[in-house]
């Protein structure tokens, strides 16, 4: 599949779109403050799938969070802002992700995965 542009302005603060991108969806969350600072209060070491929230992030643009919208458990697609912990819950087995896409509760073995992309401009991003 060819890359695709995905403008960000119409993005708000705490809200979310899904696009489509080789036929997975993909979710890009403009995280508010909350989000982040609860994304990166956690220590690492204690996730299932440790990763430091800056890991799974572009820097510079630490509010935007973009993943593969597809459970690591078997597949479903997880809905975003809900669960425990402001992130995505999985409805078929209860699967919890936080505000970074990293499995916190529930059965998956592994965070929500990141897509490759680039910021082309501050509110634009080039996903594959
Ligand atoms: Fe998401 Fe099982 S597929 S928890």
């Amino acid at each position: 599949g060819a890359p695709i542009e995905v403008d960000l302005a119409p993005i708000a603060e705490g809200q979310d779109i899904k696009v489509f991108w080789r036929g997975k969806p993909i979710y890009i969350m403009n995280r508010t403050k909350k989000q982040v600072e609860e994304a990166r209060s956690v220590a690492v070491d204690s996730l299932k799938d440790p990763a430091s929230d800056e890991s799974r992030v572009k820097a510079g643009h630490d509010q935007w969070l973009v993943v593969i919208g597809i459970c690591t458990h078997l597949g479903c697609i997880p809905i975003a802002y809900e669960g425990n912990y402001d992130g995505f819950f999985c409805p078929c087995h209860g699967s919890q992700y936080d505000s970074s896409g990293r499995i916190r509760q529930g059965p998956a073995p592994a965070n929500l995965p990141i897509p490759p992309y680039t910021f082309v401009s501050d509110t634009k991003i080039q996903i594959g």
